[in-house]
């Protein structure tokens, strides 16, 4: 399977995604839908999984990053592959635990995790917390002394790579609001303190370089300069560092501009970061870390699309068509945050010549909502389905109510059947929480 076998042009010129014929998909659950192929999914956590356990043996565990994409079969999904999985809210523990994920294999992250998050977190016996800032050394301290238990904890350090991705999503550079610095000191700083709090056991640290990453080099230099500091801190602090957390950020396919890399490539980017980690453990006498990783989006960022009907079309001669969709920057922001690029297809009509550059554009009122800026496509028609591919990854994630519009629903396809893993939203989930104050009530 290459990581495009997942969608597929069937007899009848439309597109299927696991084997779902996706003009059915729309009849069936309407449109806006967001679409997982099950089997990719699984796939790509065995691809990790099964690679750190052949080339690094039982010494680590791969973490489903699911800020990528967080509902509770996911995390079912991920249980049953027997990985870990990270967090960064209440909310992502919350629905982790709902769906029975074992507290143990959940990572905590966030750059600024509230008081309750912090609570939450040690009364379900998560199995670490990786802390970002003194205050949440401090409280993660407080909270464990209350509790009378010692939290594992790492740190998040940041060594200061240059990752050749988006700036917005680069999160390792010195000006980040991420993690304790490497360079200039603060990362020091932050282990004797950590090492100074009698309730937290410091147990290592962790590094993000950033997002979309395709230079297996870029990783490879935050390995080096990660074990670099931890062989400092056991030579200055006697501290051992027992885990090393590196993150996730590998790139996917978006458009014909990105690499393809199939799901079985993917192990070659962990097997670079382990050839890293052991050559540098060696050459420091560093002991081998626990390793562990956090990949996302190219866990679901590919298995994952979203299908739109085609309405209002605007052309506007000598100048661009826009081709306007029953959904828009409320299922899909990535466009107007970082002008993310996707590639559309028609999937009522998936093996037409594309002969037009046209713009996809979203029913939100803001010029700014857009889902894709010239991409071609045969000529529209409203009623048309359009697909747009890659959606798997903070699509649904970061999807919004803007202008009361419904968050889409999610389905799953397992074998070319769909089934819903979150529901559509309704007008009256919309109003749920709206009150009108009595002086306000209709007389
Ligand atoms: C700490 C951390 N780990 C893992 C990830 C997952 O990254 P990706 O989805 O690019 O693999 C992120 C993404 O922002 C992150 O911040």
């Amino acid at each position: 399977m290459n990581a495009r076998e997942t969608l597929k042009i069937n007899e009848k010129g439309h597109l299927e995604i696991g084997g779902a014929d996706c003009v059915e998909l729309a009849k069936a659950f309407g449109t806006p839908l967001y679409a997982f192929d099950e089997a990719y999914i699984r796939r790509m956590m065995r691809v990790y999984r099964d690679t750190l356990r052949d080339k690094y043996g039982e010494n680590g565990l791969v973490l489903y990053a699911s800020k990528a994409f967080s509902c509770k079969a996911i995390y079912r999904i991920a249980d049953e592959e027997n990985i870990g999985v990270d967090v960064v809210s209440g909310g992502e523990l919350y629905t982790a635990l709902q769906a029975g994920f074992p507290a143990e294999k959940i990572y905590m992250h966030g750059n600024n995790k509230l008081d309750y998050e912090i609570g939450e977190a040690l009364d379900c016996k998560i199995g670490c917390i990786v802390a970002d800032a003194y205050s949440e050394i401090d409280k993660i301290d407080a909270e464990a002394k209350k509790r009378g238990i010692k939290q594992k904890i790492l740190l998040r350090i940041n060594p200061g790579v240059e990752a050749h991705t988006h700036a917005f999503v680069q999160t390792a550079t010195t000006d980040s609001k991420f993690g304790f610095s490497i360079q200039d000191g603060t990362a020091e700083k932050a282990t004797v303190y950590a090492l100074s709090k009698k309730n937290v056991v410091l147990d290592g640290y962790h590094c993000h370089i950033g997002s979309q990453i395709f230079e297996k080099q870029s990783f490879v230099i935050a390995v080096e300069k990660c074990l670099d500091f931890a062989a400092k801190m056991k030579e200055r602090l006697d501290f051992v560092t027992e885990t090393l957390n590196l993150g996730g950020g590998y790139g996917i396919w978006y458009t014909d501009e990105d690499r393809k890399i199939s799901p079985e490539g993917y192990a070659e980017y962990l097997e670079a970061l382990i050839t890293a980690v052991k050559e540098k453990s060696q050459e420091k006498g560093l002991k081998l870390p626990y390793l562990l990783i956090e990949p996302g989006r190219s866990i679901v960022g590919e298995a994952g699309i979203t299908l739109y009907t085609v309405g209002a079309i605007k052309e506007i001669p000598d100048v661009k068509t826009y081709v306007a969709v029953d959904g828009g920057m409320f299922d899909n922001p990535r466009y107007a945050l970082y002008q993310s690029k996707y590639t559309p297809v028609l999937a009522n009509r998936a093996s037409e010549e594309r002969t037009e550059i046209v713009s996809i554009a979203g029913k939100c009122c803001e010029s700014g909502d857009l889902i894709a800026v010239n991409v071609s496509l045969p000529k529209a028609k409203s009623g048309d389905i359009l697909a747009v591919l890659s959606t798997g990854a903070y699509n649904y994630s970061m999807a919004m109510n803007y202008n009361r519009n419904k968050i889409p629903p999610c389905v799953l396809v397992n074998d070319g059947k769909a089934e819903y893993i979150v529901r559509p939203q309704t007008y009256q989930d919309l109003t749920r929480n709206d009150v009108i104050p009595k002086r306000l009530l209709k007389k």
